[in-house]
């Protein structure tokens, strides 16, 4: 097994690559329109896990694929990721004032300027995944990729799974439709991370993709579980956004419906099954493995 010292210096080598990858990518902010650009840099550099570019990586790690080929895919779903977290905050959403430990994007700036901000860094992401030239691989691959990322993030996934929160708002779900909101809101996105680094193997073998596919679900399920934990027992400072606006918007979420203890028994169950899904696996995947107990025992 990978030492936790081993998952703190990878984390903090690819959250430092993923970093320049970004910035290298977004547009300058004193490119025309100037503060369009400002609000995507601000929004995207400077903060977060990446936890989504992290299991890129380490995917390509369990893969061994170079990260320089994986630089445009981690790029691609961060930028995914950000947007969704710039229109999950505006009034029309959860109303939130505070991410990552600073303003939200339309505080900052303004709404509007905040709904342009994701709807570019969508675009761009896409932009990124057809072009990059970071991203070797053939044209099928490439295709692959945009077309994993599109239906991660459009009314099947992200974008379905926000639609299925808002009109939840007040109601209680059963277990079946907490849980297919949570894959699709939150759990779509993270299993793209895992699968775009998978498209960039040629050839990958269908039992190898289908273990880590299943290991993306896993933890995409668990991650969920474990914000909606945090939302309820961690406090704003350690969070970087506010604490307790599930209970406060009446979110239907796991804690609720399992309480607290049923909800960590759920998110350990689900590491176990993300970790069955790499037995076929040698070392190469420990740092996949420490990441699904890392995202169960994180503290933001
Ligand atoms: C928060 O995601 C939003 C959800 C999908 C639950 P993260 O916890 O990964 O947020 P950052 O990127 O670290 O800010
Ligand atoms: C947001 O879920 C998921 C997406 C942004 C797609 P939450 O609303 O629970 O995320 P936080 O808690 O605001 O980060
Ligand atoms: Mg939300
Ligand atoms: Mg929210
Ligand atoms: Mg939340």
């Amino acid at each position: 097994m990978t030492s936790n010292n081993a998952l703190q210096e990878f984390m903090g080598l690819c959250q430092s690559r993923a970093e320049a990858a970004l910035d290298c990518r977004l547009p300058a902010e004193n490119r025309m329109p100037e503060r369009l650009h400002q609000a995507m840099r601000y929004s995207t550099l400077g903060g977060g896990k990446r936890l989504r570019p992290l299991l890129t990586y380490a995917t390509g790690k369990a893969l061994n694929i170079a990260p320089e080929i994986l630089d445009g895919a981690a790029t691609a779903v961060e930028m995914i990721h950000v947007y969704s977290l710039i229109h999950d905050d505006l009034p029309a959403m959860d109303d939130d004032a505070l991410r990552r430990g600073k303003p939200t994007c339309h505080v900052a700036f303004d709404e509007a300027t905040a709904i342009l901000a994701g709807d570019a860094l969508q675009a761009l992401a896409f932009h990124v995944l057809a072009h990059d030239p970071s991203i070797a691989v053939p044209a099928e691959n490439r295709i692959a990729m945009i077309e994993c990322l599109a239906t991660a993030c459009g009314s099947h996934g992200m974008v379905g799974g926000q639609a299925i929160d808002l009109d939840s708002v007040g109601k209680i779900l059963d277990l079946p439709a907490l849980e297919n909101m949570h894959i699709r809101k939150t759990g779509a996105l993270i299993r793209a991370s895992v699968n775009l680094a998978a498209l960039a193997k040629n050839p990958i073998e269908t039992v190898q993709a289908d273990r880590l596919d299943h290991y993306a679900k896993c933890i995409g399920l668990s991650f969920q579980i474990k914000d909606d934990i945090l939302d309820e027992e961690s406090d704003t400072q350690t969070l970087g956004k506010t604490q307790g606006k599930d209970r406060d918007h009446n979110k239907p979420n796991y804690p609720a419906l399992l309480g607290l203890a049923g909800a960590k028994q759920k998110a350990q169950e689900l590491h176990e099954a993300a970790l069955d899904s790499l037995s076929g696996f040698g070392d190469e995947a420990d740092l996949l493995r420490e990441l699904s107990r890392f995202i169960i025992d994180r503290r933001n």
